[in-house]
């Protein structure tokens, strides 16, 4: 009995012993496959796509993160279920104006069923690409600048400037609930922001690009009304033909814009861009639309992108006078989707010459992490960051990706573990070389 019962707790002793040495190795072994990479693809396998992002899961995720390597987090609302997380390492002179880095949370959607892998599955193929919505746009910066950091306050590193992360809702329908209201908030003036890094855009040679401006879209809506009649009959008048005298008009236009793009006068983005969306007309029948009557209304969208160097009251004038004169019996409406001009009313663009002495800061890092620059460039679409370059605040779009084909918003969007590694070494040298730079103590 006292022989059994001995034998008993030895046993006990022993599978206690046996499931002890066989979890720790497991749990230490989880920490050890924990690594940029996997926190990359944890941070890409939340759905953040539109019309219904998931905010909470990712900001839950990247406030642990972020404390885990020691910094501080503030979650604002400045709308509900819209979180703005703002991550802080402060400086060692907190009173010298910030630098802020701004992401995005949220993603386009994507059709699965025209992808290799699930969207947001985060597959890393042997090969090294990482295959999810948001790989490129723009889930790969915001894990890196947590990285950067973490990798810099291993080696000691101490900023001068406070240093900022904000990740923002809403970028991918325009920001107006997301970074507009953030950046006219107390909480951001607070933050004495000096300079800006937000997203940019993959290159496809060795050379990392940067983004000095955006251009500001319009929405156009023309409408015509005109006389209805007989589909046999020719005559004066009608909405139809009123709305297609404007579109032959609009068309000459773009021909001009592209004329120039195509002669390699200027690049994409420094021309006005219009390009027809929709058309609304005709008289629905139940097979379709009748064919023998000519409608009373017609209307037309068009998207419209300017470069900050056009000028928009000039555009207005051309719109109102040649593209829908109000003689043709036409209306129409422009909706401005964001600022083209700063609060002193200057054009929406950063400064690439001495006169911005964070663009020399920023050049140098860039040669201190072997990186070549390509020309600066204004941004073919729209980011956050007009929002921040309206308050007169210098910020450049940058997401450092070269040898790598520009798949945002498309299909199958990947990119390749190599290039998100080399990313985060970049931004450790653009951290420092930003934080360390004494000379401007107000903008
Ligand atoms: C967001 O995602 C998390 C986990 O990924 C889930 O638990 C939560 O229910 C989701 N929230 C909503 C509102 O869908
Ligand atoms: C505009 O409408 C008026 C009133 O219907 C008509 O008399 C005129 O001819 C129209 N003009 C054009 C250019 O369609
Ligand atoms: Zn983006």
């Amino acid at each position: 009995m006292a022989n059994s019962r001995v034998s008993l707790l030895l046993l006990t002793l022993l599978a206690l012993t046996l499931s002890l040495s066989a979890s720790s190795p497991s749990s230490h072994n989880r920490e050890e496959l924990e690594t940029p990479i996997t926190r990359f693809q944890q941070y890409l396998r939340f759905k953040t796509a539109h019309p219904n992002p998931n905010y909470t899961a990712p900001v839950s995720f990247l406030t642990a993160l972020a404390k885990s390597i020691g910094l501080v987090t503030q979650s604002i609302e400045f709308t509900p279920n819209k979180p703005v997380l703002l991550v802080t390492w402060p400086g060692s002179k907190p009173s010298l104006p910030s630098i802020l880095f701004n992401s995005h949370l949220d993603s386009v959607p994507a059709e699965p069923t025209k992808w290799l892998h699930p969207p947001f599955s985060a597959v890393h193929t042997p090969d090294g690409k990482i295959f999810a919505r948001g790989a490129q746009d723009d889930k790969c910066i915001a894990i890196q600048y947590l990285e950067a950091i973490r990798n810099l306050k291993s080696k000691n590193f101490i900023p001068t400037r406070t240093i900022h992360i904000s990740y923002v809702p809403d970028e991918e329908i325009g920001g107006f609930d997301g970074a507009a209201k953030f950046v006219n908030s107390k909480e951001f003036r607070h933050l004495n922001v000096g300079f800006a890094l937000d997203e940019g855009q993959a290159s496809v040679n060795d050379e990392f690009r940067v983004f000095f401006a955006d251009r500001s879209p319009w929405n156009l809506i023309i409408r015509a009304k005109g006389k209805p009649g007989h589909g046999s009959r020719m005559y004066d008048d009608g909405a139809m033909e009123n709305l297609m005298k404007s579109i032959e008009i609009i068309s000459r236009f773009r021909e001009s814009q592209f004329d120039v793009v195509k002669a390699g006068k200027a690049a994409n983005s420094e021309v006005i861009s219009v390009n027809p969306v929709y058309l609304k007309a005709g008289i629905p029948s139940p097979t379709g639309f009748v064919m023998n009557m000519q409608p009373s209304e017609a209307e037309a969208g068009f998207d419209l992108r300017l470069p900050p160097t056009a000028d928009p009251d000039l555009m207005k004038k051309r719109i109102a006078e040649e593209w829908v004169p109000a003689i043709r019996n036409m209306t129409y409406e422009i909706i401005e989707k964001g600022p083209l001009r700063d609060h002193m009313g200057r054009p929406l663009m950063t400064a690439v010459d001495d006169s911005n002495p964070w663009w020399g800061v920023f050049r140098q890092a860039i040669a201190a992490a072997g990186g070549k620059l390509a020309k600066p460039e204004i941004l073919l679409s729209t980011t956050d960051a007009r929002f921040i370059r309206q308050l007169g605040i210098p910020v450049f779009g940058f997401s450092p990706m070269t040898n790598t084909p520009i798949l945002l918003h498309d299909h199958n969007e990947f990119l390749e573990d190599t290039v998100f590694l080399k990313g985060i070494e970049v931004y450790e040298h653009i951290i420092s070389s930003l934080s360390s730079f004494e000379e401007v103590h107000s903008t």
